[in-house]
């Protein structure tokens, strides 16, 4: 017995000096572990690989990313398609990648103009439903699908785009037939139904100024009704040179730093792509036609983009660090460019480079510069 475990410890003192002396194959920094002491990185993923289809990309996302959001599957349309019938089967999939690899899940989103389908806002005569009644589908749609996630979901995007550029709030359905408190409503049945999960507000543009006094004064009137808000997503659908300056985009991350609540940016890309118009933002309903001109980079990306590119998310980046205390994540909208919304949107089939991964699935110099400027924020 003795000389059984004299062995054993023989066998272990070897194998430790065998293993320690034998060449290492430096696995290089992930973006998720440089950015650990700051906030969390995030990604999306699509049904196509949330199904298992794309094994590769998922395995990006779980090996770079610490929290992942469903790119479309917690969305209305897909959750709760028809009146009592709710779909789970993506959602829950994406819920048990996450448990598996320890990564927080997002919840995106509860009420949005988009991506709802027509039954929610009309009765079955082919007229506008009530106040009443659209409060209540509301409120049914939020406790079954924050029922079904209890416990399961660090946070939920309660209300999407509710305002416009120049601060007054957006004229959909929910504000004609709720009126202007159906904000406060969706937050107060979220809470109800998850006391314990984050709520947040979040939009594009959040970075121009009336857009940040409304979602500041927003905020403050909740929080005097003593409704829950614990975050601003700022979703980050942003350009190469500008939306956003980096003057406002600093400004606006402050002034919402200054408010006390958590700040993230929840959807980042950044094309390299023109844009078709001279607005901007992120309006899902917006399209163009493709001309001449507008699909620059079709055939691959010239050196001194990637340089740009990478440049570009470092300067967003240097803002977040300086505002590290209130920044709680960045999530950025997909995991490799094949499958970025940008190749589709404003116009289709383009080819955008706006993410960290290239198409083959392969860490893009904005990676190793992200990485680097983190390691310069550390003392
Ligand atoms: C986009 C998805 O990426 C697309 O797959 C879908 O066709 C349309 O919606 N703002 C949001 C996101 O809040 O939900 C949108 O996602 C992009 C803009």
């Amino acid at each position: 017995m003795k000389l059984k475990t004299v062995n054993f410890i023989g066998f272990v003192i070897l194998g430790t000096v065998i293993l320690s002396c034998s060449p290492k194959t430096e696995e290089p920094e992930t973006i998720k572990d440089a950015y650990a002491e700051f906030f969390d990185i995030g990604t999306v993923l699509n049904a196509w690989q949330i199904l298992g289809n794309d094994s590769a990309a998922v395995n990006v996302a779980i090996k770079n990313f610490n929290t992942v959001t469903a790119e479309n599957a917690m969305k209305w349309e897909k959750i709760h398609p028809e009146p009592g019938v709710f779909n789970f089967e993506v959602a829950d999939k994406i819920v048990e990648i996450a448990e598996q690899n320890n990564m927080k899940v997002i919840g995106h989103v509860l009420l949005w103009h988009s991506q709802t389908p027509k039954w929610v806002f009309f009765g079955e005569d082919g007229e506008l439903t009530s106040r009443d009644t659209l409060l209540a589908r509301l409120k049914n749609h939020i406790e079954v699908v924050l029922g079904h996630y209890k416990g399961k979901i660090h946070g939920w995007d309660v209300v999407n785009e509710a305002f416009n550029d120049d601060g007054t709030q957006r004229n959909t359905l929910w504000k004609k037939i709720i009126g202007d408190d159906y904000i406060q409503k969706a937050f107060e049945f979220a809470a109800e139904a998850d006391p314990n999960t984050e709520l947040y507000y979040n939009d594009f543009n959040m970075y121009k100024p009336q857009k940040v006094d409304s979602v500041i004064k927003m905020v403050n009137d909740l929080r005097e009704k003593g409704v829950k808000i614990d975050g601003i997503g700022m979703q980050g659908h942003y350009g190469l040179k500008d939306n956003p300056l980096l003057n406002e985009f600093e400004a606006s991350v402050k002034a919402y730093s200054e408010l006390g609540v958590k700040v993230m940016i929840t959807e980042m890309d950044i094309t390299l792509l023109p844009f078709p118009s001279p607005g901007n933002g992120a309006d899902v309903g917006m399209r163009f036609e493709l001309e001449e001109g507008l699909d620059p980079y079709k055939e691959g990306l010239p050196d001194s983009v990637k340089v740009e590119l990478a440049g570009r998310y470092s300067d967003l980046f240097r803002v977040l660090l300086k505002y590290s205390n209130s920044v709680s994540r960045v999530t950025i909208w997909g995991v490799n460019d094949l499958y970025s919304w940008r190749n589709n949107w404003p116009i289709r089939g383009r080819s955008d480079y706006p993410l960290l991964f290239d198409r083959q699935n392969q860490p893009k110099l904005v990676v190793d510069s992200l990485i680097t400027l983190a390691n310069q924020y550390k003392n």
